[in-house]
């Protein structure tokens, strides 16, 4: 039981439980959407695989030296991939790290298969899936498949088996479709832009709150010091009097006595 509990309470911290939720609103893109969206899509053979033992895209830190995370050594099958990102030819080889088995998804390859990959470079040029509006960024090499993808390379040399220029009938159609569901999907991700901006804002009017909270805090921890530090200084200025101005009492009680009268005065005009 102590065993699960830690676990469960590991898992939180490290947003495995709550990593796998989606934004409350979100609901699924077609691939034909996220082909607009996506950096790049390359159509590929997987020639090896190799294992990485530790990957910055790996959300299990106690795992490493596990099986479960890789990277792929891919030959491109066609040359120019979607997007302007990576202009290569056929037959030039990349690794594609990031993939494996992770708490909320898998992204595998098998050595010999081609698939197409939707790819991203991170900031320090790994190439990684790109798995937009959280959908699989992986698909096997199927006919619907190509069908889908094959406009993407329609002016691409491509070595291997397809032939996109069968599938010319369809390019009008994709193209309407293309154009039509960007618009909508770019509005979505400005809208989700709009709301991560105004989150951080909230977040830093936070922050300046609490500092605020904390000054007026202390403004009147000081105050009070003040007013207490006031009353003793004037208790021991009493206390003086009392004590050693026994020879001057007269002229004190005089000056009492001279200011008596003007002090109802003062407050009545108020
Ligand atoms: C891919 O990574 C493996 C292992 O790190 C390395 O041996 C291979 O040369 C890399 N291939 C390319 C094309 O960078
Ligand atoms: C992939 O193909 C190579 C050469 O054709 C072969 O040696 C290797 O065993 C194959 N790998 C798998 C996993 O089938
Ligand atoms: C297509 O690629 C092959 C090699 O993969 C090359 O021999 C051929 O000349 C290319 N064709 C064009 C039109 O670029
Ligand atoms: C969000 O903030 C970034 C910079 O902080 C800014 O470039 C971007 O335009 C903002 N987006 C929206 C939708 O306000």
């Amino acid at each position: 039981m102590m065993k699960i509990l830690i676990f469960l309470c590991l898992a939180n911290l490290l947003g495995l439980l709550e990593g796998c939720q989606l934004p409350h609103d979100w609901r699924p893109q077609t691939e034909a959407c996220r082909a607009e969206l996506v950096e790049t899509v390359v159509f590929a053979k997987v020639l090896a695989l190799h294992k990485d033992s530790y990957s910055v895209y790996n959300y299990l830190p106690w795992q490493y030296n596990s099986d479960l995370f890789f990277s792929a050594e891919i030959e491109l099958l066609c040359d120019q991939a979607w997007g302007s990102m990576l202009e290569v030819p056929t037959g030039s080889r990349l690794n594609v790290t990031g993939l494996g088995y992770f708490p909320c998804h898998s992204y595998t390859v098998m050595e010999n298969n081609s698939y197409y990959f939707f790819l991203r470079m991170d900031e320090n040029y790994n190439l990684l899936p790109h798995g937009v509006n959280f959908q699989d960024p992986i698909f096997p090499d199927s006919p619907e498949n190509h069908r889908m993808f094959a406009s993407l390379f329609q002016f691409s040399n491509c070595s291997f088996g397809i032939d996109p220029q069968v599938y010319t009938p369809d390019w009008d159609v994709q193209e309407d479709h293309r154009l039509l569901c960007s618009t909508v999907q770019r509005a979505l991700l400005e809208e989700e832009e709009r709301v991560k901006n105004l989150s951080q804002k909230v977040r830093m009017l936070e922050k300046a709150n609490g500092h605020l909270r904390e000054k007026v805090k202390n403004l009147k921890r000081s105050l009070r010091q003040a007013t207490i530090e006031n009353k003793e200084a004037l208790q021991a200025k009493c206390l003086n009097k009392e004590n050693g101005g026994k020879d001057s009492k007269t002229s004190n009680h005089k000056k009492v006595l001279a200011r008596a009268p003007k002090k109802p005065t003062g407050n009545r005009l108020d």
